[in-house]
């Protein structure tokens, strides 16, 4: 099966260490691959209204909704190359996510069927230099990962403040070189491991 991967850019800025680190990994896919890269900050979506209770949501046509749904809804591997802002991902990345709770709801779409055995990967910068502090975005990813039954391929961490600073971080440019070759397994919760 073609793979095919869609890296969504969380940062508020162009060409970050983030974009930087995820593009240092992407470099090691193979030929065949194919890769999509999308700027949520260049397609910025309105906030989520939560309708799921109300009527069914309709599919979105015409606009950022619908290609970042079309996009994703092609994607095998969604990576989500985030910055790490107050520990958590970015506005634009959450307001991305809190639209899966409309389309899990839009008539035609199975998202969750569909979604289901694709791979999540997260890709971060941030400036503080012990990762554990990025754990709420980790818990994020990775419980949205099993929430929606797919495989999880862990976060690439990358150290920096401003832009190109994550080129210094060797160890984050080591573990780029191998990051994608995983094959990652199912999604769990923390309390079913
Ligand atoms: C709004 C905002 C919040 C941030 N919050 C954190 C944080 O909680 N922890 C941290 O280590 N760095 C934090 N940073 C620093 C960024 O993670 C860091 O500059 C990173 O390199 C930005 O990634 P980018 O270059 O891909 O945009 C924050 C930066 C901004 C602008």
């Amino acid at each position: 099966m073609t793979r095919h991967f869609l890296f969504l850019l969380g940062s508020s800025r162009d060409h970050g260490n983030t974009e930087l680190l995820a593009r240092k990994a992407a470099e090691q896919l193979p030929a065949g691959v194919t890769q999509r890269w999308i700027s949520l900050t260049g397609h910025p979506l309105p906030d989520y209204e939560d309708l799921r209770h109300d009527s069914d949501h309709v599919r979105p046509s015409g606009d950022h909704t619908a290609t970042l749904l079309d996009a994703t809804l092609a994607a095998t591997d969604l990576v989500i190359a985030s910055p790490l802002y107050w520990y958590s991902v970015s506005a634009q990345t959450k307001r991305y996510l809190d639209h899966w709770a409309g389309w899990l709801r839009t008539p035609g779409v199975d998202f969750k069927e569909t979604m289901a055995g694709r791979t999540l990967w997260g890709v971060t910068a941030l400036a503080h230099e012990e990762e554990e502090v990025a754990e709420p975005l980790v818990g994020t990813l990775n419980n949205s990962a099993a929430y929606m039954g797919m495989r999880f391929g862990g976060v690439l961490f990358g150290n920096g403040s401003k832009p190109g600073d994550v080129l210094s971080d060797s160890a984050a440019l080591a573990r780029a070189k191998t990051f994608f070759a995983q094959e990652p397994p199912l999604a769990r919760f923390p309390y079913e491991s």
